[in-house]
């Protein structure tokens, strides 16, 4: 298990595979979050999310796309690259976009490899049930951890008509259900259920072994995810039933950067506070010698 020093002091030990499997063991709740860059990383991770996503929903939250659909792998790799910088405790998952695993089963272990070797992730997601289990055992048969992903599928969303719940009826939920069982056996460490009735989640989670992370799927999972900018409040536009704001970080940050523009145009920022203080300027000496900047600022 590899282990970092925090502030040159206490080890932080990394969320592994078997770590979350006794946290399933244990009836201990797993909690992920979808995280896009560097910053939100650190923080999530500070938090104590124990999983982090990098999810293609960044094609709707950052990119401002309609669907996930556009997102490329070349997009997730640079995200995953930038969150893996940031965190040091969390287990990073690579979310797979659409068409770089259905190909295939060569093409997906290709991607599924990228987002380890150039990514920085541990693990890999992957949208499909029945349908996605060889793809899933090749992958898990080079040592790459794979979620599974059941239920609402994001990238099937004109084959769905739309973001819909499904498993509704008792035909859909038997397909659900073989399709979570299908992901399990091909060797998924875990599982992602989205959009289904809580009934069916719990069915669910009690007949697999390995934890199932619920999105809109009730309370009965191992562990939920939520998207960081619907749990941080960051998405004015977007109210879904099944997400909680834990803060309203849009408002905060909009009226903040009206204060700062309504200062910057009073002209009561910036004060003596924020600038660097005059100086007695000599002659400059004839022969000079570089040193390279650090950072992206003068900080004295
Ligand atoms: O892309 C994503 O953020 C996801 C979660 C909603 C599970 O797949």
């Amino acid at each position: 298990m590899a282990s970092e020093p925090k502030n040159g002091s206490e080890p932080v030990r990394r969320v592994t595979v078997p770590t979350l499997r006794a946290m399933k063991m244990r009836g201990e709740r797993i909690a992920m979050i979808t995280a896009y860059d560097a910053t939100f990383a650190q923080m999530l991770d500070e938090a104590g999310a124990d999983m982090l996503l990098v999810g293609d929903s960044l094609g709707m939250v950052v990119q401002g796309q309609d669907s996930t659909l556009p997102v490329t792998i070349d997009e997730m790799i640079y995200h995953c690259r930038a969150v893996a910088r940031g965190a040091k405790r969390a287990f990073i998952v690579g979310d797979m976009p659409f068409m770089s695993f259905q190909l295939s089963a060569e093409q997906a272990l290709r991607n599924a490899g990228r987002f380890l070797s150039e990514g920085g992730a541990h693990g890999v997601k992957l949208e499909g049930g029945v349908d996605a289990a060889d793809t899933i055992r090749r992958i898990v048969s080079v040592g790459i951890p794979v979620v599974g992903h059941v239920g609402l599928l994001p990238q099937s969303v004109h084959a769905m008509g739309g973001f819909r719940v499904q498993g509704k009826t008792l035909e859909d939920a038997q397909r659900v259900l073989a399709d979570a069982h299908a992901v399990a056996d091909a060797g998924a460490f875990a599982l992602v259920v989205e959009g289904i009735p809580p009934d069916l989640a719990a069915r669910i989670q009690a007949e697999l072994e390995i934890p199932t992370i619920g999105i809109g799927a009730g309370a009965a999972c191992d562990g939920q995810v939520l998207v960081c900018y619907d749990l941080l409040g960051l998405t004015p536009n977007l109210r879904p039933k099944f997400v909680k704001r834990y803060a309203e970080f849009y408002a905060q940050g909009r009226d903040a950067a009206r204060n700062y523009c309504d200062a910057v145009r009073a002209g009561t920022f910036p004060t003596e506070e924020h600038a660097f203080g005059n100086v007695e300027r000599r002659e400059e000496p004839t022969c000079t010698t570089t040193s390279a900047p650090s950072g992206y600022g003068p900080t004295h």
